[in-house]
């Protein structure tokens, strides 16, 4: 008898989509970014593949990120953790609008560059870096793919080892991206002395938490399921957060518009009373990532506005918050982590959401339309 069966069924391993197998993957790939990189002991993190001297690292004024996509919203993390974590001022910009800037250095010495880029191929990320290089700035490129292009420009370039991504949407690779800029991070302000030993050890004890966390996440995905197919007919979303939940909502509303065709905002929930309250009604669903920390009581302040334009809220928070029941309609939990890194945990979530939506749509979740994995041209 003749088994039929298909190539990229197999490399489905089960799951009906790339995307969901990725989604699931992400308990293995964020261990293998941090693999091999942490000491517990005395709180370092080893970056072997960076060839910064000490003292480059403690002359840095100035980060400049370039990204597109996906991987500029990790960018938009990124640039809380430098400056809060390192004490490095930090810009960021899409290569597509860096590359036409005219931007003004001191020093350029001083300023490293960074480009996130998953494939290595995105053409605006790649010309800007380029720009970047021949300022006189150092740059260092990260990135998923051996040998791709930008690893060809980059002075250093760092591998978030995240495997290959086979969806169009951007999962597994954006949790890997946040974590190895979550090394950088805690590297620096070790090195330029911003944070001491036990705060690093800290830090590196979360971080080794993570897998189990993202698997607990993983178990509850038919709440997740649920709330998608309850809300899968809107025709607008908002994603709603501050300070590091800002990226996080806007990464959570370009998932959901890549794949299920919804239209979806993402938007700093402080902003929302200038001008998007206006589009607040019964009809559309927000969802606020309501994690701990000093802007929960803001993110509070912000349900409660569009609360009183009816819509209904659906809260990202953490499994011990017995207050947020009070103020929105559903909740989807998350294990409690460190402030700096619960992003991850919330984008997992919101990973969820946009697939479980664009499933209950019937949408081509693998390969959206009008869209591709790389955009290898301006
Ligand atoms: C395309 C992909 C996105 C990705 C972006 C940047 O638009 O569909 O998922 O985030 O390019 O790609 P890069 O490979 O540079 O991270």
């Amino acid at each position: 008898q003749r088994v039929e069966w298909d190539l990229e069924d197999a490399e489905k391993a089960g799951y009906e989509h790339f995307m969901l197998k990725e989604i699931h993957e992400q308990t293995k790939s964020v261990y293998n970014t941090f693999a091999g990189k942490l000491s517990e002991l005395d709180g370092s993190i080893n970056l072997e593949e960076l060839n910064l001297t000490k003292k480059q690292i403690r002359n840095l004024t100035r980060i400049e990120l370039i990204a597109c996509g996906t991987s500029y919203n990790a960018g938009l993390i990124a640039k809380y953790l430098f400056e809060q974590l390192a004490g490095i001022h930090t810009n960021i910009d899409t290569g597509s609008e860096y590359r036409y800037r005219y931007p003004v250095f001191c020093d350029s010495d001083d300023v490293l560059s960074i480009a996130i880029s998953q494939s290595g191929e995105t053409a605006d990320t790649i010309a800007a870096l380029q720009s970047l290089k021949s300022s006189g700035c150092r740059t260092l490129a990260i990135t998923n793919v051996m040998g791709s292009s930008i690893t060809r420009d980059a002075d250093d370039v760092m591998y978030i080892k995240a495997g290959p991504e086979l969806g169009v949407a951007a999962t597994k690779t954006f949790t890997s991206q946040l974590t190895i800029l979550y090394l950088l991070a805690v590297h620096f302000a070790r090195i330029r002395r911003n944070i001491d030993i036990e705060e690093s050890r800290n830090f590196i004890k979360a971080l080794k938490k993570l897998p189990g966390n993202i698997q607990r996440i993983l178990n509850a995905k038919d709440t997740v399921r649920k709330y998608a197919k309850q809300f899968s007919e809107v025709s607008d979303y908002f994603f709603i957060g501050r300070y590091m939940n800002y990226p996080v909502a806007l990464e959570g509303a370009l998932k959901l518009k890549e794949i299920s065709y919804i239209h979806a905002e993402g938007y700093a929930a402080g902003e929302l009373k200038h001008g998007p309250l206006a589009l607040i009604t019964e009809d559309t669903p927000v969802v606020a990532i309501a994690t701990s920390g000093h802007t929960y009581d803001k993110i509070i302040s912000n349900i409660m506005e569009v609360k009183a334009r009816n819509a209904t809220v659906i809260a990202v928070a953490e499994e011990d918050d017995n207050e947020i029941e009070k103020y929105v309609d559903l909740v989807l939990r998350i294990p409690k982590t460190d402030e700096l890194l619960s992003p991850i945990l919330s984008n997992i979530v919101l990973q969820l959401l946009a697939y479980y939506t664009a499933l209950a749509k019937g949408c081509s979740i693998d390969k959206p339309r009008n869209l591709a994995k790389s955009v290898t041209v301006e």
